[in-house]
């Protein structure tokens, strides 16, 4: 074998081992580069034989150029495979469900409480919120229940002092209102209200509105107008309204307000105890007295009032069996109201 056939041979075996475009390109620098292996046979010209020097010439460069074309045939194997490789590593799933971020939602009584405030709104109503912790006063005698007055034990009121309280209802919203604005009025009061009362269907806290309208000429037909709409919105335009006689020292005369079951729609169910009705809030005429004492003419003005509870709501709409589950914070529970 002579010296071209032995480089060709020992390039060509070399060449086989490499596996990346880094050793390849070490490798032809080694035979085909400017000190490689293969130049240098042409440094040997000098010593050959002059008319030998032209074919020897030409058999140097012929072995290079055929040595080269097998280091680019490797090359382009070296990169097509390099490029497979990355495109398996860089390769995407697409058939993977997404990642969807977790977004919260309102709590069932913001949702609720929210629906109410804005029926109301679009009736003209304003919003008050008075303080949770209140007077004696302002929760019972300038209600027209003064102390030892029977109609305190309706209300299990928490007591910090003889005369500081947790407030047992929104109603001192009324009189705070009164005192300090000229009617007419037009209010809303929400907020929470706590009483000695733990079941399954009463909370020690929980949470109420308070509607209060002062003008002249505010009549029971006012009253029934404003609640029939008010459930129309909250419910459904086929809900219906019934007033029953009650009793609150605040209001004359007082009522209590049932709707028409907005599961059986009036024909009897277990959510409406087989009666067709369920009931939601009281209400009534703004007694004379109270009127009085917060200093509004009674001979000029009369006013409707009325109560909710708003857990009490979002149990009936959306037929939640334990008010408790309002408080527990489960997760699985709330997620349910998520209206996405
Ligand atoms: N404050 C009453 C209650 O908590 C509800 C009510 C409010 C009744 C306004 C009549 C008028 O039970």
């Amino acid at each position: 074998m002579d010296i071209f056939e032995q480089l060709r041979e020992k390039a060509k075996e070399e060449i086989k081992t490499v596996s990346s475009s880094k050793e390849l390109n070490d490798l032809k620098v080694k035979y085909v580069g400017k000190s490689g292996e293969i130049t240098a046979l042409l440094r040997g010209m000098k010593d050959i034989p002059a008319e030998e020097r032209s074919s020897f010439g030409k058999k140097v460069n012929d072995l290079k150029d055929e040595v080269s074309t097998i280091f680019d045939e490797k090359e382009n194997v070296l990169k097509e495979n390099e490029l497979n490789e990355k495109y398996k590593r860089e390769a995407i799933d697409i058939t993977l469900p997404g990642k969807c971020p977790e977004v919260g939602n309102l709590h069932p009584l913001n949702l609720v409480k929210n629906q109410i405030i804005d029926a109301f709104m679009g009736m003209g109503f304003n919003i008050f919120e008075g303080p949770e912790i209140d007077t004696d006063y302002y929760c019972f005698q300038a209600l027209n229940i003064p102390k030892d007055h029977p109609a305190r034990d309706m209300q299990d009121t928490f007591y910090f002092t003889d005369n500081i309280l947790l407030r047992p209802h929104t109603s001192p919203g009324q009189v705070r209102t009164m005192e300090n604005n000229k009617p007419p009025i037009k209010i809303l009061s929400p907020g929470r209200v706590y009483r000695a009362d733990d079941d399954a269907s009463h909370s020690p806290m929980f949470h109420q509105i308070e509607g209060l309208v002062i003008d002249k000429n505010v009549s029971l037909c006012d009253l029934k107008g404003l609640l029939d709409e008010f459930v129309r919105i909250m419910f459904d335009r086929e809900t219906k309204t019934r007033f029953r006689p009650s009793y609150f020292p605040f209001t004359e005369p007082s009522v209590e307000v049932d709707v028409t079951c907005c599961k059986c729609h009036g024909k009897g169910c277990n959510l409406c105890k087989g009666t067709g009705w369920i009931e939601i809030l009281g209400a009534g005429i703004v007694n004379k007295n109270v009127l009085e004492m917060s200093g509004i003419d009674s001979n000029v003005y009369s006013g409707l009032a009325f109560g909710l509870g708003i857990e009490r709501i979002a149990m009936i709409k959306y037929g939640i069996s334990d008010i408790r589950t309002l408080f527990e914070n489960n997760v699985k529970f709330l997620k349910q109201f998520n209206r996405r």
